[in-house]
């Protein structure tokens, strides 16, 4: 095994979800925003990037949002948490930003590869993120997906729950390079989504699309901070071989 291999191993093998931080211990919060700077660079669907990251540093935001976290003492006791925001609205923004983005790596715009990039980002993305009120397009779009796919591989998520979940998925990749951002720094974490998200948009002043993705928990582990030994289901029923 590679020695990379190896400081990885033992990353995410002290990785655990810790419910109770030490009030006492020293607590770097610059690691809170190099982890983030990590967290940023996760994959992510089509590179949109629907992403946002509130930190809750002060100790009269910390008690709002650990009290909308349901008083867990994983909230309770942070010395910081991170709220992650799935951010669906700003795809017009994300797309402007991609295609400038596209134009100064294909400066040839008659290219193969600047035609297909600008096909992607200012036909194909729109398609995908644009949504009525009744979710119409989304159906259509399910439609269309159902006839094309019965006779080649066909993307299947259309509408906008598919695309709710598209969103979350890619915030929740960067949500664990966070949290093993900060393992790395020599700090714990806990994410929770036993949270009561209306408020904190709310509490946030996020727009009605925002949704919030969870809540993490950031600090120094406590002695009594990691509840139980650590356990999984057996590989062989979660692992295949095709
Ligand atoms: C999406 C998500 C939501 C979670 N919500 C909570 C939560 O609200 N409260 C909590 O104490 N732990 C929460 N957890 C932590 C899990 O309980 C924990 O990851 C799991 O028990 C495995 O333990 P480990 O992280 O120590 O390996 C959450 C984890 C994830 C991924």
């Amino acid at each position: 095994m590679k020695e990379t291999a190896k400081v990885f191993d033992q990353l995410i093998r002290e990785r655990r979800s810790v419910r109770i931080y030490d009030p006492e211990a020293e607590f770097d919060h610059d690691a809170v925003q190099r982890s983030l700077e990590r967290a940023v660079l996760a994959p992510n669907s089509s590179n949109m990037q629907l992403w946002e990251f509130y930190r809750i540093r002060s100790e009269e935001a910390k008690k709002s949002v650990a009290w909308m976290c349901m008083n867990q003492k994983a909230a309770k006791t942070a010395h910081e948490l991170v709220v992650i925001v799935a951010r669906r609205d700003l795809w017009k923004k994300r797309q402007k930003a991609l295609v400038q983005e596209m134009k100064r790596v294909y400066p040839d715009t008659q290219s193969k590869q600047a035609k297909r990039a600008m096909n992607y980002y200012q036909n194909l993305i729109p398609k995908y993120y644009w949504s009525d009120w009744f979710d119409i397009w989304g159906l259509i779009k399910k439609g269309i997906y159902f006839f094309v796919g019965l006779k080649r591989p066909m993307v299947r998520h259309g509408n906008r729950t598919d695309i709710k979940i598209s969103v979350h998925k890619s915030a929740a990749l960067a949500a664990q390079n966070f949290m093993m951002s900060m393992k790395a720094e020599g700090y714990d974490t806990c994410p929770m989504e036993g949270m009561d998200s209306l408020r904190i948009k709310r509490y946030l002043k996020l727009p009605s699309k925002a949704e919030v993705v969870m809540v993490i928990g950031c600090g120094p582990a406590a002695e009594e901070g990691i509840y139980s030994d650590r356990f999984r289901v057996p590989n062989k029923e979660v692992i295949f071989e095709v």
